[in-house]
């Protein structure tokens, strides 16, 4: 069961936390996984790691906000790999000068960043790689999101909250329009991870009902099984891996 050989992967900011640990685990499953990060050593850091445990993973630091850029190494995985991305974990989401603060006091050239890391990175991946999935008849779509698409909060993190709602409302969509394709498009919202910094933190994971924060290790296995052969009849779908901190 989940055996991704055959497959390839575009995992993007897969250089460190969640999607390395997606990277991580779909090469453990036997997908060739192209390794995306804006910091090249972070992509072929991982890409080394995978590759020395018997992976197959190459590097491919690229920009998700730069739409040539994305193109550029879809096709070069193409090349190198011998197959087309036929599954795209689209999880970079926080803009390298991310920061929280309450709205009123964000500067309006502050307001573009979360939104074209999610948004127009996620338009950005897809395009380069939606129809490869489709003429081939197979293809998983995974977007990675945040409780703060759909709970509002205190935190500063208004923008980044807007982008994540967006970016959901995209794939669900496609998933409509993909699905006769065999191609599925669901979202894996994640609660608070152990590598997000910040004197609240320790009073979150305090209130999540399993009592800790998550990992990458949480996250890769959920994204295994949303791109692998088995879940072909889910889409559509958005799938809260929090610790039980928000019910559905
Ligand atoms: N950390 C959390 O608590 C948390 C909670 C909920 C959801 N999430 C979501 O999970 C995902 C991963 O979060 P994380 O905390 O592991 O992130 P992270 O910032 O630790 O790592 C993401 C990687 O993305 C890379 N990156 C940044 N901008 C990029 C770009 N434009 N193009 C390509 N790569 C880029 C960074 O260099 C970094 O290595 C994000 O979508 C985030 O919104 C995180």
């Amino acid at each position: 069961m989940f055996d991704l050989s055959g497959h390839t992967a575009l995992v993007t900011g897969a250089g460190q936390n969640a999607g390395a640990g997606i990277a991580r685990a779909l090469a453990a499953q036997g997908a060739a996984v192209a390794v995306n990060d804006l910091v090249p050593e972070r992509a072929e850091t991982v890409s080394k790691e995978i590759t020395a445990s018997g992976g197959v993973a190459m590097a491919v630091p690229f920009d998700v906000t730069d739409l040539d850029a994305v193109r550029a190494a879809t096709g070069r995985v193409a090349g190198e790999l011998g197959r087309h991305v036929d599954i795209l974990v689209h999880n970079a989401g926080i803009p390298a000068d991310f920061g929280q603060a309450p709205f009123r006091e964000l500067d309006p050239s502050r307001w573009r960043g979360p939104v074209e890391i999610n948004l127009f990175g996620a338009m950005n991946c897809v395009s380069a790689v939606a129809d490869g999935m489709c003429r081939g008849g197979w293809g998983r779509i995974v977007q990675i999101s945040s409780g703060a698409a759909r709970t509002g909060s205190d935190q500063g993190i208004s923008l980044y909250g807007a982008a994540k709602s967006g970016v959901e409302g995209f794939i669900r969509h496609l998933s409509q329009e993909f699905a006769p394709f065999g191609v599925t498009a669901n979202t894996l919202a994640l609660g608070l991870q152990t590598n997000a910094a910040g004197a609240a933190t320790e009073m979150f994971a305090a209130k999540i009902p399993v009592r800790r924060l998550g990992t990458p290790e949480d996250v890769g296995p959920a994204v295994v099984y949303l791109a692998s052969e088995e879940a072909g009849w889910l889409t559509g779908q958005i799938l809260n891996l929090n610790g039980g901190s928000v019910t559905s």
